[in-house]
């Protein structure tokens, strides 16, 4: 019997990409970091009637959700499909700090703070594998074709490397620099972007295909780099990323901009982060205060918002 409880909780954080995005969809690895100072709490109380949803992205109820939100709502149907409940009679609060559509990982946090929230208020404990895979199905709604880098390391407080269909390896990250993450304050579009890679890649497959695999190798030298503490060299790596991205066309004005106002601050390197056609950008510096002198420039030359995130395991700054 499914115990009823009167209110639960589930959370789940924000992540970075920091190399590999897209070139992952074509099984080529990334590694991403989970974004601490990015949280999403996902509050359930009992209701009268309808499921109503109370969030800054939509308030309403479940019947009137917006497009973007029908992975959402797929995950709560499959859950109380799953536990044999039924969807209706629930407040769902969403209180997230993740920017939505900026390449975060926000609908993928979503979902997992949703479904941990919903096995609390029933009184379930769910398993990683289920959970990973209720996720999987809801991203599948939202992004088209979704590698499952984001599901993962939403869930997950170490870095990863990640491969598609593969287990995800940990890999410790003890570097002696600091990324920058700034928000163009445009929203993304990953399931656009990852379609039209998709139609990159079916209308000049080999020319693609290059592209894609040297991001796929960049990945691999960005992985030794991080173990050989070279940030130098990571930062050289990212450069060379970004350029190969634009080839892909999911970069933007905005987030070159971005990347150019970051370099000129002498970061070690930048690069847009996610899906991109907006979102987020990260760039590398070696010191704390340079980290935030390029936080500042880029704040001057339009980002909404910047975080610092130590990258040898310490605590995010909000900027
Ligand atoms: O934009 P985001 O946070 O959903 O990141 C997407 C990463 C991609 O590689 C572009 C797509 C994917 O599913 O891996």
């Amino acid at each position: 019997m499914t115990l009823l409880k009167k209110a639960a909780v589930g959370t789940a954080h924000g992540k970075i990409i920091l190399i590999g995005e897209h070139a992952v969809v074509y099984n080529m690895p990334a590694i991403a970091l989970p974004f601490m100072a990015t949280t999403i709490t996902v509050r359930i109380t009992e209701k009268e009637g309808e499921t109503h949803i109370t969030s800054d992205y939509f308030t309403g109820y479940l019947s009137q959700v917006p497009e973007a939100l029908y992975g959402f709502k797929e995950a709560l149907i499959m859950v109380a499909n799953h536990l044999d409940v039924s969807e209706q009679g629930l407040n769902i609060h969403v209180d997230s700090q993740i920017p939505s559509e900026r390449g975060m990982g926000s609908s993928a946090a979503v979902a997992t703070a949703l479904i941990k929230a919903l096995c609390n208020y029933f009184d379930y404990e769910i398993d990683e594998d289920t959970l990973k895979n209720f996720v999987d199905v809801a991203e599948k709604i939202t992004h088209g074709n979704p590698s499952g880098i984001d599901t993962t390391v939403v869930n997950s407080s170490n870095p990863i490397y990640f491969k598609k269909n593969q287990p995800p390896a940990f890999i410790p990250l003890n570097l002696d620099g600091f990324l920058i993450a700034a928000d163009t304050g445009i929203k993304g579009n990953t399931k656009e972007a990852v379609s039209d890679v998709g139609k990159l890649v079916d209308s000049a497959k080999s020319q693609t295909m290059k592209v894609i695999e040297k991001i796929g190798d960049l990945t691999g030298k960005a992985k030794v780099t991080i173990t050989e503490n070279n940030v130098l060299s990571l930062g050289e790596i990212m450069n060379q990323t970004h350029r190969l991205l634009k080839q892909l066309t999911v970069s933007s004005d905005e987030l070159d901009h971005l990347v150019q106002a970051a370099l000129q601050a002498g970061a070690c390197g930048a690069k847009l982060t996610g899906g991109g056609r907006g979102g987020c950008m990260i760039a590398l510096a070696k010191t704390s205060d340079h980290a935030k002198e390029i936080a500042q420039a880029l704040t001057e030359a339009g980002a909404i918002k910047t975080w610092i995130h130590p990258l040898n395991s310490g605590v995010d700054v909000n900027e």
